[in-house]
């Protein structure tokens, strides 16, 4: 795989926020139906869980050829299995391996993972080369405008840049404003012009035509929370298909999880998107019942399809 990678993509970049527990293969595939040209990363994935048992996390890392761009995103803080990682994504397939330096969830900043990781910015220019040294993947990070606020920023990227990153990506968003606040994209546009490498940013971009008008002069950006429930967001068109068509994508959707990951989990994974695809749908209330509880494909199939009949598809 070529370092260029991300130099040589089309632009503008359009992709698939990373989203823990959500973004799994089966939601990749949704979104690269609507529109094949998006790029996808999988869920962050520990570096440290790689190197010392990797089947179990291999097995979560896997992908489907539909899904190709793939990027492996990886959070740790140790070169050594950060390179073991590397490598194992390397073979694996993947287009090229994230470095997760934006998460803020409490557990991965108290073990000084995520976003923990602006706070020792050293450390973390030395993970950038130590992977980019020893992969062929092309590397990207993957972080947020600051602790506090975008002071840092600068000085972050530039030294990411320095220490072999290929792109960057911005969470337009402090650590200490996670997901909700409106973000704050003017730090990028300024950033953007100091840099040689792409830099993608995102936060809350609603789908393709609003990511259009904030990525400015940036090479592309990111959709994540607006696309749960409405993977058309990245449709080129900005439509979305009627309920019927909606409808036999669910069903697709649900298939898929259930034969990447058994009945069992599949059933109750699916139940949060089931929620979120018919958010809003007047009358859905008892439907909303029935997909928290839904233990079988069988089950989802036929809900769906008494939701069809009912709504006169
Ligand atoms: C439920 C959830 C899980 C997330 N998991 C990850 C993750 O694994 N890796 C990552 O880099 N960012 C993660 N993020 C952050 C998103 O990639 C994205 O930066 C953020 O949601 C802002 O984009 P949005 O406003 O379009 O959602 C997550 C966000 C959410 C809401």
């Amino acid at each position: 795989m070529n370092k260029d990678f991300w130099k040589k993509l089309n632009k503008p970049i359009i992709g698939l926020a990373p989203m823990d527990g959500y973004t799994d293969s089966a939601y990749r595939r949704i979104c690269k139906l609507v529109n094949p040209d998006i790029i996808v990363y999988t869920e962050f994935t520990s570096a440290d869980g790689l190197h010392h048992k990797a089947k179990k996390l291999k097995q979560k890392l896997k992908f489907f050829n539909d899904e190709k761009p793939v990027i492996a995103q990886i959070f740790g803080k140790n070169p050594d299995t950060y390179i073991t990682a590397a490598r194992l994504c390397e073979d694996m397939g993947f287009s090229g391996i994230d470095l997760n330096m934006g998460c803020p969830a409490k557990k991965i900043v108290k073990s000084e993972h995520g976003i923990a990781l602006r706070k020792k910015p050293d450390l973390a220019f030395k993970l950038i080369e130590s992977v980019a040294k020893n992969t062929k993947l092309p590397v990207s990070v993957k972080t947020r405008l600051g602790l506090n606020n975008a002071d840092s920023l600068h000085h972050f990227a530039l030294g990411a840049q320095n220490a072999g990153a290929n792109m960057i990506c911005i969470h337009a968003r402090t650590y200490k404003e996670p997901y909700k606040v409106p973000a704050s994209w003017e730090p990028l546009y300024e950033l953007k012009n100091h840099l040689t490498i792409p830099l993608i940013g995102n936060g809350g971009v609603q789908d393709i035509e609003d990511g259009l008008k904030k990525m400015n002069n940036l090479n592309g950006f990111l959709i994540g929370q607006a696309s749960i429930g409405n993977p058309w967001v990245f449709n080129q068109t900005g439509t979305s298909p009627d309920l019927k068509e909606k409808i036999k994508i669910i069903k697709m959707h649900a298939r898929w999880l259930v034969e990447a990951k058994g009945e069992y989990t599949g059933t109750r994974e699916i139940r949060k998107y089931l929620i979120s695809y018919f958010k809003g749908l007047q009358r859905a209330k008892d439907y909303r019942k029935k997909f928290i509880s839904v233990e079988s494909l069988k089950d989802i199939e036929s809900i769906l399809d008494k939701l069809a009949l009912n709504y006169k598809l």
